[in-house]
């Protein structure tokens, strides 16, 4: 069964869509099937992993986008997948395995201009359409925009597992603890929703620290964050294994540029990876973090 996952802090910056799409791509590297379902209607998951090319031509059709689902009738979820949707310049296959769901800026409708049936959310018309797709994949992640509006209350709703990626500061902290509040609040708004076989709604799995620069101490954010972790461990708000991940993604010039290339990270041509004098580098990073992914199963 797929592993479904939403990275979601209600920070913003934090670096939610570099660590999806590059952690992505070292589970698709590592053998994983693996399904990226963009669900921020600023598409910068889409168009780092498409290229600009490919994402106008979705954007200006208002077609193939995953809005299109909550549109009667016009589409399916299975039929929105892009397989294998890293291309080289001739449209090679690069990344076998990494398929995505793509958005468009007309996601932003959702939030205002929904006028489907009250008694069927859009959390729930994606979950019964995810439902015909999630055999085929092992992992399936949901990168989400800074809040639990109607676009993330998708992933949310069809998550089992919730990782907050954040940074050393005092405002990551602020957003992981105002993400436990709301998703508290739309998991009993949503509660009628669930049926038994989808399992308990989604809690914070794991705190990933990211963008940390060379030489900076991160104890003391880290500290924090371990306290907030374990208040909301024993007042069960937060999932049992919860913890900080120690997989931890350097901050490298390499991840902004890399969405200008287009490509995941482990993508970019070595010479542009900013290899220490070990050869030790961001790529290392973000694998030691899919492999420890791979091991924190849900208890
Ligand atoms: N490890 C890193 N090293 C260097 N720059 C990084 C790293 N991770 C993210 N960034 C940069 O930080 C900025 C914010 O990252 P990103 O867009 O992934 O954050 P986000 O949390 O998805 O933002 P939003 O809330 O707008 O969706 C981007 O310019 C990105 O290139
Ligand atoms: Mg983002």
């Amino acid at each position: 069964m797929a592993r479904k996952i939403s990275f979601i802090n209600y920070k913003g910056g934090v670096g939610k869509t570099s660590l999806i799409v590059n952690t992505a791509a070292a589970l698709a590297k590592l053998g994983k099937r693996v399904l990226l379902c963009d669900f921020d209607t600023q598409s910068n998951a889409s168009i780092w992993l498409l290229k600009l090319d490919r994402w106008n031509k979705i954007n200006a059709a208002g077609e193939g986008a995953v809005f299109s689902i909550f549109e009667p009738g016009t589409a399916k979820l299975q039929d929105l997948i892009i397989r294998d949707v890293v291309e080289g310049k001739s449209g090679e296959r690069l990344l076998p395995g990494l398929d995505l769901v793509p958005t468009a800026f007309n996601l932003v409708d959702l939030e205002s201009e929904y006028t489907g049936d009250p008694k069927r959310p859009p959390f729930q018309v994606f979950c019964e359409q995810l439902a015909e797709v999630e055999a085929n994949y092992d992992f399936i992640l949901f990168d989400c925009p800074p809040n639990i509006l109607r676009a993330s209350q998708c992933a949310v709703f069809s998550s089992n597992e919730i990782y907050v990626p954040a940074n050393p500061d005092a405002l990551s902290l602020v957003g992981f603890t105002l993400l436990v509040e709301k998703l508290q609040k739309f998991h009993q708004l949503s509660a009628s929703f669930r049926r038994s076989a989808m399992g308990a709604p989604a809690q914070v799995h794991g705190i990933i620290f990211n963008s940390i620069k060379t030489g900076v101490d991160i104890e003391v954010p880290k500290m924090r964050m371990q306290l907030r972790l374990n208040q909301f461990k024993t007042v069960k708000r937060a999932a049992p294994n919860a913890k900080i991940f120690n997989a931890q993604i350097r901050d490298a010039m390499v991840v902004r540029r890399a969405v200008a290339l287009g490509l995941p990270v482990a993508l970019v041509s070595a010479e542009a990876t900013d290899a220490g004098p070990s050869g030790d580098n961001v790529i290392t990073d973000y694998r030691r973090l899919a492999a420890e992914l791979v091991q924190h199963m849900p208890a």
